[in-house]
């Protein structure tokens, strides 16, 4: 094997290993805890032109346990009452007074802030400061048992 030959041989080999992990990191993701049903990946558009997402059925909803996740590496905290879409609300749970990650807290059904102990209800309202903003949220649409959104 002559030089010319090594390097199209190396360079094919380089390629091939590299490309999907090149493509793995373009693509946009939507990751959940837990796993969501599997879903459908349509293009749905709401009247605004924006694109939104599936990120979890209406199965996946638990009275008093908001489904969590992350869409584009953000977290979302998706709470409601699957019989009555119209009560579906999706926040991100980043508290508004300094940016840390507020989990949910079964025991007194609030997000509450592990840094300065701002609390929030499951639609985001702020119930205890320091914080004096509610928590960002997110459009949501359900369309055939799936809840959409964009981030
Ligand atoms: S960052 Fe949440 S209360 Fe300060």
């Amino acid at each position: 094997m002559n030089r010319r030959e090594f390097m199209t041989w190396a360079g094919a080999g380089l390629l091939a290993t590299s490309l999907p992990v090149a493509l793995a990191a373009c693509s946009s993701s939507v990751t959940t805890n837990p796993t969501p049903s599997a879903l459908p990946v349509p293009g749905v558009l709401p009247e605004d032109g924006a694109a939104m997402r599936p990120i979890a059925s209406l199965t996946d909803l638990k009275p008093g346990i908001p489904f969590e996740g992350k869409i584009d590496g953000k977290p979302f905290a998706i709470s409601g009452n699957p019989s009555k879409p119209e009560s579906i609300v999706a926040v991100n749970p980043t508290c508004t007074h300094k940016g840390c990650i507020t989990p949910w807290n079964a025991e007194t059904k609030q997000f509450v802030c592990p840094c300065h102990g701002a609390s929030f209800d499951d639609s985001g309202k702020v119930l205890k400061g320091p914080a004096d903003k509610p928590l960002a949220s997110y459009a949501v649409t359900v369309k055939d048992g799936k809840i959409f959104t964009k981030a």
